[in-house]
Order: structure tokens, then sequence, then C-alpha cells
């Protein structure tokens, strides 16, 4: 029987354990505005579910003077608990202790921790605020951030790996984060760089601060790096907690389904006049999307980076969606390098995961200019046309107004296997514009016109007549229905249902080859 010398002991450890660094570097971390690293996990996960492992773990260094600065669990609390019931495996740095640097024992309880998510096919969350790898450690810290690289990538698509960056994350540690599904940083006190502002000054002369360089609102609307970008910590935490109801717990499980109360047959007459008379005005296809989803209710990924195109998480009569939606409101709903990146990366955590995708459309093509073409546009449309094309999930898609070109293919057309394409009855479905296919299968017959304009305007109404509408595309079977807008969210409903046991596969690979 444990004495109770033996067992006050074991419960002296763990609450030294509980103070990481201290208690005055608790205070300092309380005075950046920050969170502990256990304050972290108590918000994150459900009450009291927290079990931590690996508290014993001490560092091996005994370089600079390390070995009489030992401190239980070293840099990192490991360990799992659960989120709305559901089982995640968590890691949370402790910048208490030597800065939440990334040494060798550091490094080995990650690992520890994946390897077991993986094994229980749960979800893994990190949460990081790190000065980078442990200095006094040298090349064993940069292994130790290899080993988790590669668990990483051999995790990614089993199961979901969420990072949330709550203070510092520089040098090759962004790489971690950057092979998850999503990074979800703070506003004004989280920041990202493979190289800080005095690298930066020295190498290329240019002066920038912390938060210009790499904090959240730059990774959230200029490099499409963070996908979400929250107030403060309790609000990233509770948003992972959110994002984690539309998932599921691995690629071998479909999400979770959540009954609701919103009418699988409610109609919605505002749909009906949303899209404008002028097909060159725009509207808000978020107002499509929120009209259409249970409870208005849509979680939206990477709202501030390129939003000409829309994706988050949505339910519909309970089923989780993914939604991918052209946005009319910018740029006219057009898709350019960073849109079509933006919607292929979504897509395929979504194929990967079982969510099906719903699609709203209303694209006039991909953005004509010098910089697009020489910034790629070919290779980054690609990644999206495939990311459709490889997609075996449910797709189903609704085009409100304009499929011009290839972006009527890209979109999740007929032909790449959308299974259900509903077109609004104002869809314009043809290779191009009324304008330009005017000016350009009538150039010459509008150059000897008396008067072009007129005879130009009377081209495009005619060619509007009989082309720019859904009822080409249907009459090929392109289009299984064209719909009246007010009855999309039953049609959606009852298509998710139809489709729930919805068999097909890609060839047997090793792996394709998305044009990277
Ligand atoms: C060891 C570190 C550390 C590190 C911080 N500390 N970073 N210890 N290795 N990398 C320690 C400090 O000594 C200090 O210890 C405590 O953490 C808090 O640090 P402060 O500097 O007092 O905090 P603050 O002013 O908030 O500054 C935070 C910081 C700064 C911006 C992160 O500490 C910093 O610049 N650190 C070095 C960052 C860096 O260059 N890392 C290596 C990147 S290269 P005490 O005892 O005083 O509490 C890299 C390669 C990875 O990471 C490659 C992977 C492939």
């Amino acid at each position: 029987m444990a004495t109770d010398e033996q067992i006050e002991h074991l419960r002296q450890l763990k609450e030294r354990a509980k103070l990481g660094g201290g208690v005055e570097r608790i205070d300092a971390q309380h005075g950046r505005g920050r969170l502990t690293a256990r304050e972290r996990l108590d918000l994150l996960l459900d009450k009291g579910s927290f079990r931590e492992v690996d508290a014993f773990v001490v560092h091996r260094t005994h370089d600079f003077g390390l070995v009489r600065q030992q401190y239980l669990a070293d840099s990192v609390v490991t360990g799992w608990g659960t989120i709305m019931g559901r089982l995640v495996y968590v890691f949370s740095q402790d910048f208490t202790v030597f800065g939440g640097s990334l040494g060798e024992v550091h490094a080995e309880k990650i690992c520890k921790i994946m390897d077991m998510a993986m094994k229980s096919g749960a979800p893994l969350i990190g949460l990081n605020d790190s000065g980078g790898a442990r200095i006094q450690e040298g090349v064993v810290s940069l292994g130790g951030y290899a080993d988790i690289f590669l668990r990483n990538t051999l995790a990614s698509g089993v199961i979901p790996q969420i990072s949330a960056i709550m203070g510092p994350c520089a040098g090759g540690a962004v790489y971690s984060p950057a092979l998850t599904d999503f990074i979800f940083m703070v506003k004004n006190s989280s920041y990202m760089f493979v190289t800080g502002p005095d690298v930066v000054k020295s190498v290329t002369h240019e002066d920038v601060s912390f938060e210009d360089l790499g904090g959240a609102s730059v990774h959230g609307s200029l490099s499409g790096v963070c996908h979400y970008v929250a107030e403060n910590e309790a609000d990233a935490l509770y948003l992972i907690r959110k994002l984690l109801s539309y998932i599921p717990q691995n690629n071998m499980e479909d999400p979770p389904y959540v009954p609701t109360s919103d009418d699988p047959l409610r109609t919605e007459a505002e749909l009906d006049s949303l899209v404008p008379d002028n097909p060159n005005k725009p509207y808000d296809m978020k107002d499509a999307i929120r009209l259409v989803v249970d409870d208005g209710e849509f979680f939206e990924i990477h709202e501030q980076y390129a939003m000409n195109v829309v994706v988050g998480f949505a339910r519909l009569g309970g089923h989780s969606v993914g939604v991918v939606a052209n946005q009319p409101a910018l740029l006219a709903g057009v898709l350019d390098i960073d849109a079509s990146e933006k919607a292929a990366r979504f897509i395929r955590f979504c194929d990967c995961f079982n969510v099906p995708l719903v699609t709203f459309e209303d694209v006039p093509g991909f953005l004509p200019g010098v910089k697009q073409e020489h910034g790629g546009i070919i290779r980054s449309g690609a990644k999206l046309l495939y990311a459709y094309c490889e997609a075996t999930v449910p797709k189903l898609t609704v085009i409100t107004r304009k499929a011009y070109g290839g972006a009527y293919d890209v979109m999740s057309s007929k032909h790449i296997r959308g299974d259900l394409n509903f077109a609004w009855p104002t869809a314009e479905i043809a290779v191009m514009g009324p304008d330009g296919a005017v000016s350009i299968i009538f150039r010459k017959e509008l150059a000897e016109a008396a008067d072009p304009v007129a005879r130009k305007a009377e081209l495009v109404r005619e060619y509007r007549e009989k082309f720019a509408n859904p009822y080409v595309a249907a009459s090929r079977g392109y289009i299984d229905d064209v719909i009246e807008p007010h009855e999309t969210r039953a049609r959606l409903i009852n298509g998710l249902e139809m489709l729930q046991n919805k068999r097909d596969s890609n060839p047997q690979k090793k792996h394709g080859n998305i044009p990277l």
C-alpha cells in the first residue's frame, strides 16, 4: 500500500509540474496579456477532462548550466481530453519554461501524443507558444522538429490536425503548423515568420515590425497562412471547439450528425429576388448560403483572404457540409491565383474527411492579366480543377448566375463527377459572357454596321436569349434540374440524403501529382 508520504510526494511533484517555470514567469506571461499553457487547455477542453502524460519528464542537457535548471514536464504540456464529449489529443507549449523552446524531450513528448492520436484515430490540437529550437540543445532540437514534421505529414488526411498560434512561432518551427489542416492565430498577440525583423533588415534592408511581418492580420488576409483570426485567446480556443463539431474524428468516420429544428423543407422567398436583374450587378453570395443552411449558421474559413471565393462549414438537415462559393460581391467572383488555391485546399480537406461539398456558383471566369499569368494562374487553376476532379465525397452544385468558360468546368461540373447539379432560372451557362462573345463572333459585321452600338445591343440580346440561360446545358443533362431559388434548401437536403451511401473511388496509385 502506498504510504501517506509517498502519496504526499507524488502530489507535490504534480503541483510542481503545474507551476512550469515558476510563479514569476507565470506572472510575466499574464503581463504579456497571454494565458499559460495549462490555462489554455482548461478553456479548450471539456471541464475536468484533461489527462496529462509525461509530467515527470525533464531535459537531459548538461551544457550551458542547464543541468541546474530543470522543470518538470519541460516546456510542453501534453495529454488528451474531450471536446463536446469527443476524444482529442493536445499539446500546449509552455512559454514559462525556456520560452517554450523545443529541445529533445519537448519533441519526444509531442511525438508520443501524435503517435497515440494516430493509433486511436482522434484529432490532434497543438497550441503553439515558443521561442523555437532550444538554442542550448543545438542539432538535437532540429532533429526533434523533423521528427514532428514527419508525423504531421503521415497523419495528414488520417486525423484532423489543428494548430493555434498563441505567441511566437518563428524559424523552422512554423512548418509543423503549416503542415496541419487549420491554423488559428490571435490578433495582436501571435506571429509566425521564417526569419524575423532583424534578419529581414540585415538581408533586404526592410524595416518591419513583428506584427507587420507575421501577425495574425497579415497571415489572415495577405499570405493566407492563417485560416482563422481570433479576437483573443479564449475566442481562438472556442473556435477550435466549434470547428471540430463539423468534422469527423478520422478519415474512416463520417462527420457528426447534429439534429436541427430548422425545417428541411423550409422555403426562402428572399432567394427568388437575390440575383439582380442586371447581370453585372453584385450581390452577396453569403446571403444565399445563410438563407439555405441550418439556422443560418456558416462557419467561414479564410474569411479575410481571397474574398472572391468563400469557403466554410455549415449543416444541411443536420448533415455537415463544406461550402465553396464564388463571391460576386468581390471582383465579380472571378477566380484568381489565391482564390483557386484557397478553394482547392478546402476541397481536399473535405474530401479527406468525408465532408460532402456544396458549391454555389456565379463565376465570370479566371482573372485576366499579366500578373496572374506570370504568377502561375495556370498552375493554381489546375489545383482547383484537380481538387474537384479527385474528390469522391458527394458533390452538389447550385449555379445561381454565371458559369462561364473554363470556370464552368472547374466548379464541380457534371463532367468532373458532380453528383447533383442544379441551376436557378437566372443561370447563364456559356463559353463566355454575351458582350465578349458578340464582339468576337460578329467582329466583322459590327465593324461594317451603320450603327455598331445598336447592332451590338441587338446581338447581345439575341445571344443572351439563346445561350445565356440554363436550358442549353439542361437539355444535354449537364444540369440535372433547373430549380426555383426558394426551394434550394429542400432540394440540397434531399440530394444529400439521396447521396448518403454514395460510393466512388479513384484508380489505385501511390499518390497523385497535384500541380503544386
Ligand atoms: C532557449 C529560449 C529560447 C530559445 C527564448 N528562450 N527563446 N531559450 N532557446 N530558442 C528563453 C529566454 O532565454 C528566456 O529565459 C525566456 O525564454 C523568455 O524569453 P524572453 O526573450 O525573455 O521573452 P520575450 O522578450 O517575450 O521574447 C520572446 C522571443 C525571444 C521573441 C521568442 O525570446 C527570442 O527571440 N528568442 C529566440 C528566438 C530564436 O531565434 N529561436 C531560434 C529560431 S531558429 P528566462 O530564463 O529569462 O525566462 C529555429 C530553427 C528551427 O527555431 C528549425 C526547425 C527546422
